[in-house]
C-alpha cells in the first residue's frame, strides 16, 4: 500500500529524513555487538498462561494440564514461543501455587507428572517453549523441609529457614506484604521462636545463605532443565538474600520497602553460583522478577558479562496505571529511560500486564464498548514493537477486561482478603478499599479465559474457582476467530511482523514528538531497516509530529484496518510503517 497517498496529512511537517539504503534482510545478520547479539530468548514472544484459569478438563472448576494440552493448536496459532507457566508444582494453593510443598511434583488440581510431560512433548512439538516459575524466596509451610525445620531447634533442617528465638525478645520490626497484621515474624510456641515470612505466614522465607539449601535449588532446577524445560522465571528473587543481623529498621521503612528488601548481601554471589552450577550448562533463559532499586542494581542482573541472568522486570510502568487515568509522559520517559540505560548493554523485559495485575485494557487502555477493541489492539502494538522481550498475559489477546467484583465475597485473592480483615481490625475505609480492589486487585486479571460463549466461558463444565466475566458472551475466542478484524486476529499479525522484522527486536529505539502529551510515536532501526510506529493513548483524535517522510514507506498494520485520509490519529490509533 502507497503511505502517502492516505496519510499524507499526517506526516507533512517533515524535516525529511534520509536514511541508507540496504539490501541486507534481517535475517542475514549474524552475531552483533553489545546487546544485539542474537539469542532465542531475545527474539521470542513470551505468552504467560495462568493455568488455574486456563482450560478445565476434568471439570473440577479449576483449570488444569490436560486442559491447556486441549489448547496447544490455539496457544500455536498466536505467533507466540515461549510460555511461561505459572507455578504448577505441589501446593496447599494458599497462593495460588506460589506456596510450594513439592518442588518435584504437579499439583493435584492441575494434573500428574505423565500430564506435564506430554505437556512439554506437545510444545516442543509446536516449536514453543517452556519457561516455568522457580519460587525460592519461600516454600510452602506444609512442605517437608519446614516441617522438619518447626520441630526442634536442632533439627538439621533449622537453618533452612530464617528463626529467631523468643528468648531474645521480639525481632526488629519487618513488614509483610500479605499477612493480615502486616507482620512479617510468626511465633510458633512449637521451638518458642519466630518464622520470618515476607509474604503470608503459610510462605515461610528460606535462608539462602545455607549452601545446603542453595544446592537443593540448583538440584531442583536440574531435574525441570533435564526433563526438558526451556528456563526460569525467579519469582521475588530480589529478596533473597537478606542481612541476617536482622538489624533495627527507620519507623516507616516499609513505605518504600523494596529499598530495604531488595538485592542484599551476596544476591551476585548465589547468583553467579547458580549461573555456573546451572544455568550456564543449559540453553536455558532467565528471568528475575524485580530488578532493585537503580539501573545499577538491574545492569548488576543482567549484563551477559556478569554470567547472572538474561533479563529482568521492573516495575515503574506497571505501576503507573490508577483508576482516574496515567500520564502518557510519564509512561513514555520511563520506557525511553529503561531503554537507553539498556542501550548497549544487558537486555529488557517490556510488559504492562501479568498474573499480578488487574487487566491491561481497563488499567492502559478503556474498556468501554466504544474503545476496548481498538485500545486492546493498540495496547499489543506497543507491546510488540519495543526494544527487550515482550511477556504477554493470556487473555489480553482477546482484549479481556475487569470483571469489577462488588461484594467482597467474590474475591480470591489471599492478600486482598487479608488486608479486608486488617481494615475491619482496624477501623480502615473498606468503602474506599473496595473501590480500589475493583480496579487493581488482580482477581481481575485471573477470572476465567473466555473460550466462547456457552455456559462458563467454555472454561469449564463445573463450577468455576472464580466468578467467569459476564462479558463472555461477546468476548471470547470462538467469536473473535470468524472475525479477521478482531483483537485476536491483530495480535497474530502483530507476533508476524515481529518475527518478520527483527528491527523491532533488536533496533535501535528513538523517540519521537518526544513532549506529545497523548501520543507515543518512535522508529526502530537495525540493519539498514526503519520502521515508524505511532500510536494514540486518548480516546480523541491526535495530532502527531514526527518529523519524517513517509512517502515511500509501506504499511505493516493499522489497527483501523486501513490508513486515515486525515491529517490525525483516530482514537487509540495505531500503526506501524516499514520505511526502509
Ligand atoms: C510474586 C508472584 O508473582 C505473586 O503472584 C506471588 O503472590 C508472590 N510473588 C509471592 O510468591
Amino acid at each position: 500500500m502507497n503511505v502517502q497517498k492516505l496519510f499524507l496529512g499526517l506526516l507533512v511537517f517533515v524535516a525529511f529524513v534520509l536514511y541508507s539504503c540496504s539490501n541486507n534482510t534481517d535475517q542475514k545478520s549474524a552475531a552483533q555487538p553489545g546487546n544485539s547479539e542474537r539469542k532465542w530468548w531475545k527474539e521470542a514472544v513470551v505468552y504467560q498462561l495462568y493455568p488455574r484459569s486456563f482450560k478445565d478438563a476434568d471439570g473440577d472448576g479449576i483449570g488444569d494440564l490436560k486442559g491447556i494440552i486441549s489448547k496447544l493448536d490455539y496457544l500455536k496459532s498466536l505467533g507466540i514461543n515461549v510460555i511461561w507457566l505459572n507455578p504448577i508444582y505441589q501446593s496447599p494453593n494458599d497462593d495460588n501455587g506460589y506456596d510450594i510443598s513439592d518442588y518435584r511434583n504437579i499439583m493435584k488440581e492441575f494434573g500428574t507428572m505423565a500430564d506435564f510431560d506430554s505437556l512439554l512433548k506437545g510444545m516442543h512439538e509446536r516449536g514453543i517453549k517452556l519457561v516455568m516459575d522457580l519460587v525460592v524466596n519461600h516454600s510452602s509451610d506444609e512442605h517437608e523441609w519446614f516441617k522438619q525445620s518447626r520441630s526442634s531447634r536442632n533439627n538439621p533442617y533449622r537453618d533452612y529457614y530464617h528463626w529467631w528465638n523468643a528468648d531474645r525478645g521480639k525481632p526488629p520490626y519487618r513488614y509483610s506484604l500479605f499477612d493480615i497484621n502486616h507482620d512479617a515474624w510468626r511465633y510458633d510456641s512449637l521451638s518458642d521462636a519466630y518464622y520470618l515470612h515476607y509474604f503470608s505466614r503459610k510462605q515461610p522465607d528460606l535462608n539462602w545463605e545455607n549452601p545446603k539449601l542453595r544446592n537443593e535449588v540448583y538440584d531442583i532446577m536440574k531435574f525441570w532443565l533435564d526433563k526438558g524445560i526451556d528456563g526460569f522465571r525467579l519469582d521475588a528473587f530480589q529478596f533473597v538474600a537478606k542481612d541476617t543481623t536482622f538489624p533495627v529498621w527507620p519507623q516507616g521503612f516499609e513505605k518504600n520497602f523494596i529499598k530495604y528488601y531488595a538485592m542484599g548481601p551476596h544476591i551476585h554471589d548465589y547468583l553467579q553460583e547458580m549461573n555456573k552450577q546451572v544455568l550456564s550448562k543449559y540453553d536455558a533463559m532467565s528471568v528475575a522478577e524485580g530488578a532493585g532499586n537503580s539501573f545499577e542494581d538491574a545492569h548488576d542482573l543482567v549484563d551477559a558479562d556478569r554470567n547472572e541472568l538474561n533479563m529482568a522486570y521492573a516495575f515503574d510502568a506497571v505501576d503507573l496505571a490508577k483508576p482516574g487515568g496515567y500520564s502518557v509522559l510519564k509512561l513514555k520517559e520511563i520506557f525511553s529511560r529503561w531503554d537507553s540505560a539498556f542501550a548497549e548493554k544487558g537486555w529488557l523485559s517490556i510488559f504492562l500486564a501479568n498474573h499480578d495485575q488487574a487487566r491491561l485494557v481497563t488499567r492502559f487502555g478503556n474498556d468501554s464498548d466504544s474503545f476496548r477493541t481498538i485500545s486492546s489492539k493498540m495496547l499489543s502494538t506497543f507491546l510488540l514493537t519495543m526494544r527487550g522481550t515482550p511477556y504477554y498475559y493470556n487473555g489480553d489477546e482477546l482484549g479481556m477486561t475487569n470483571i469489577r467484583f462488588d461484594k467482597i465475597e467474590d474475591y480470591r485473592d489471599m492478600p486482598t482478603l487479608n488486608e479486608y480483615k486488617h481494615l475491619q481490625q482496624t477501623g480502615g475505609d473498606i468503602p474506599a478499599f473496595m473501590k480500589t480492589i475493583s480496579f487493581s486487585c488482580r482477581d481481575n486479571g485471573r477470572t476465567p479465559f473466555q473460550w466462547d460463549n456457552t455456559t462458563n466461558a467454555g472454561f469449564t463444565t463445573g463450577t468455576p474457582w472464580i466468578k467467569v466475566n459476564p462479558n463472555y458472551t461477546t468476548i471470547n475466542a470462538a467469536a473473535q476467530e470468524k472475525d479477521s478484524s478482531s483483537c485476536l486476529n491483530y495480535f497474530r499479525k502483530l507476533t508476524q511482523i515481529r518475527r518478520d522484522n527483527l528491527a523491532l527486536v533488536y533496533g535501535k529505539y528513538t523517540l519521537l514528538d518526544k513532549d506529545n502529551p497523548d501520543a507515543y510515536a518512535y522508529t526502530r532501526e537495525w540493519n539498514g531497516k526503519k520502521i515508524l510506529v505511532l500510536l494514540n493513548f486518548r480516546s480523541k483524535p491526535v495530532t502527531v509530529s514526527a518529523g519524517l517522510d513517509v512517502s515511500k514507506g509501506k504499511l505493516l498494520v493499522d489497527n483501523y484496518g486501513g490508513l486515515n485520509s486525515g491529517s490525525q490519529l483516530r482514537p487509540y490509533e495505531a500503526v506501524i510503517i516499514a520505511l526502509q
